[in-house]
């Protein structure tokens, strides 16, 4: 059996290259040389199970079926990358929106779990996908072939005016529980629940603590990729208050 060591440097900047831009590239290079931090080996956990995910990943059995040693180390890398730069550009995205529309903002909290969905919806992490198809389909008076490659954009069915009245327009209320920022079907993304929760707490959490938050003049920039859209970087600003128990 082949056996892949994570090997951080080299996967990081490998899948960083895939995803991102190559200042960005670069930097996750630099910080990974910087970083004496190391994920867990497969073959580290094998041998002293914690209470973590690999070694459940390790020890799951289904039907006397196991996971191999490279599909362990295959689901560690999907979860990390899957799960870290969406949730962060959801945050970056939304927290942009709710500052360009303030009326929006102050309806947070009473619609927070609609205002997640609602941010999902108008400006998504991942806009669009790609998929092969396994077998011919009829679409729509076309046929996919088997093999042809297709690339669903979510971003543009998201703004579909049949399915969300009004589309361009941000509504906290709308509460828009058919958008497919998610995806749909088999591939619906694993952690879609983790990054509700973590963004209605940090959404909520940052309006409640810095209630003057604004956008600062100067323009934000978003990072040229079609498959994930995040900001590179959002110029904000803050009056301090001084408070009085200080
Ligand atoms: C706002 C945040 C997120 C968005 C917008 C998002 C979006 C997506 C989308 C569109 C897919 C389908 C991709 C495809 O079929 O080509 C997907 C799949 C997936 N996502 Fe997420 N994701 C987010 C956060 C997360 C988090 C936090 C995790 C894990 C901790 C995660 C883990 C996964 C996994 C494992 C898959 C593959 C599922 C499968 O193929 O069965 N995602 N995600």
């Amino acid at each position: 059996m082949k056996t892949i060591a994570i090997v951080p440097g080299a996967l990081a900047l490998a899948i960083a290259q895939l995803l991102s831009t190559p200042a960005h590239a670069q930097e996750v290079a630099q910080a990974d040389q910087n970083t004496t931090t190391e994920l867990p080996k497969v073959e580290v956990r094998e041998r002293r199970p914690q209470d973590d995910l690999m070694s459940l990943m390790l020890r799951a059995e289904h039907e006397g079926d196991r996971l191999t040693h490279d599909e362990v180390v295959a689901n560690c890398v999907l979860l990390l990358f899957a799960g870290h730069e969406t949730t962060t550009n959801l945050l970056g995205n939304g927290l942009f929106h709710l500052l360009r529309h303030p009326a929006q903002a102050t309806l947070l909290r009473a619609h927070l779990h609609g205002a997640v969905e609602e941010l999902l919806r108008y400006d998504g992490p991942v806009p669009a996908t790609v998929k092969i198809a396994t077998e011919d389909v009829a679409w729509h008076g076309r046929t996919i072939r088997r093999g042809d490659m297709v690339m669903p954009f979510m971003a543009s069915a998201n703004r579909d005016p049949r399915q969300f009245p009004d589309p361009d327009t941000l509504d906290v209320r709308r509460a828009p529980e058919r958008h497919v920022a998610f995806a749909a079907g088999m591939h619906f993304c694993l952690g879609a629940w983790l990054a509700r929760l973590e963004a209605r707490i940090v959404l909520d959490a940052v309006f409640r603590r810095l209630p003057e938050l604004s956008l600062a003049p100067a323009e934000p920039r978003w990072k040229p990729m079609i498959f994930l859209r995040g900001l590179e970087s959002l110029p904000i600003a803050w009056t301090r208050i001084e408070r009085s128990d200080a």
